[in-house]
This record gives C-alpha cells, structure tokens and sequence, in this order.
C-alpha cells in the first residue's frame, strides 16, 4: 500500500449505516477488527480496549439498557422509545469502552488509545465492505451499558459503532485543508 490507497481508503471511510438490514456480519469478522484496533499506539501498554458486541436479539437488550438509563436520567419519552429501537437499524452493534487508568492522565491517555483503535476499526471495515457509524453512548447511560456489557464499573464507553454490509457508497465531503504551522 502506498499513500495514495491510503488516502483513498481514508477518504472512503464515511459514517454511513445505509447497509443490508438482514445480513449478519460474521463474528469472527468482528473479532478481527476488534484485534486490529490493539495495534494502535497505547501509553504505557495498559491495553485499554474494552469490547462487546450486539447482533441479532442483544442489539434490543442493549437498546432496552440504554433507554430505561436515559429515562431515569430524565430524557423525554420521544428520546427513550427511540434508543428502544435504534439498535436494530444494523445487523451489528459494536460497543467499545475505555479502561480507567490508575492516573486521571492515564485514563486520559486510555481514551486517546482507544480513540486510535476505533479508527483502525472504522477503516478496516471500510477496506473490508463494511458501512460504519460511530455513535456516542447516550448522556445517562455510561454505567448502565458498561455492566450490560461485562465491562468493569469505571470503563467509560467510547462508542457504540454500528455495523453492517455498504449497500451504497457514501459520498465524500471536502474537508477543509489543513493548517500547518512549522516552529523555526
Ligand atoms: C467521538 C465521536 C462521537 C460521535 N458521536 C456521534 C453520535 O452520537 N451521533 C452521530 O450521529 N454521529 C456521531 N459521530 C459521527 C460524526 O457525526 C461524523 O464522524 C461526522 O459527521 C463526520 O462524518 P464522516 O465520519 O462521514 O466524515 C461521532 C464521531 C466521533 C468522533
């Protein structure tokens, strides 16, 4: 790969859930993009990646979860029966959670690794056929999902990707170029 199929699978990667509702993605095809989120760069090789998957019943558990959270967090009616169901719109859901560290910089520096890994996750789907949607977990249902999903108490979920087949390619945006500034 040169820095052309780089930036062309860079540019592909778009946040997208136009995918084929009914067509499971193979577990151990989430497995391997679980495993190529590890190769992002990890201060201290604390290894903060926290993984858990929602496909076929468990996308409504999951959606269960959040909404009863974010109703006793207040949320209005609309939003909870909404995060009921939102779950189901792709055949897989991945939820990625951040360890805590044993330093407020270090569960900082967790989050960035995870950060990192999510992205590995996004492009590889990318390369692999797979539409992406990293969502936030919703205000009120950290811990909530957190235990759903095995994760100790204090590991913070960074998102809640959804996944599935592309159906249509997402068109591509311009971005702004960047600025560079050079210290002389
Ligand atoms: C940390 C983070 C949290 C995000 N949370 C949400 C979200 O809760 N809901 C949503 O619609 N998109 C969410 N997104 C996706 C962004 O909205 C999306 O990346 C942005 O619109 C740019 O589109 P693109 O990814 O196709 O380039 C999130 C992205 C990041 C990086």
């Amino acid at each position: 790969m040169n820095l052309d199929d780089f930036a062309e699978l860079a540019h592909a990667r778009r946040t997208s859930m136009a995918v084929q509702k009914d067509v499971a993605v193979p577990r151990d095809v989430v497995m391997a993009l679980c495993d190529l989120a590890q190769f992002a760069p990890n201060h201290k090789r604390t290894w903060p990646w926290r993984f858990a998957l929602a496909d076929g019943d468990g996308r409504a558990r999951l959606g269960d979860v959040i909404a009863d959270a974010i109703e006793a967090h207040g949320d209005t009616p609309e939003k909870v029966a909404k995060a009921r169901t939102k779950y189901l719109r792709t055949p897989s859901v991945l939820v990625v959670g951040s360890a805590a560290g044993d330093t407020e910089l270090r569960t900082a520096e967790n989050r960035d690794a995870v950060a990192a890994g999510i992205q590995n996750i996004l492009l590889a789907a990318t390369a692999h056929g797979l539409a992406s949607y990293w969502s936030s977990c919703p205000k009120g249902a950290n811990d909530a999902t957190a235990q759903l999903c095995g994760f100790d108490s204090d590991t913070t979920i960074v998102a809640i990707i959804y996944l599935g087949w592309a159906t249509t390619p997402a068109a591509v945006p311009a971005r702004p170029a960047p600025t560079l500034n050079v210290i002389e």
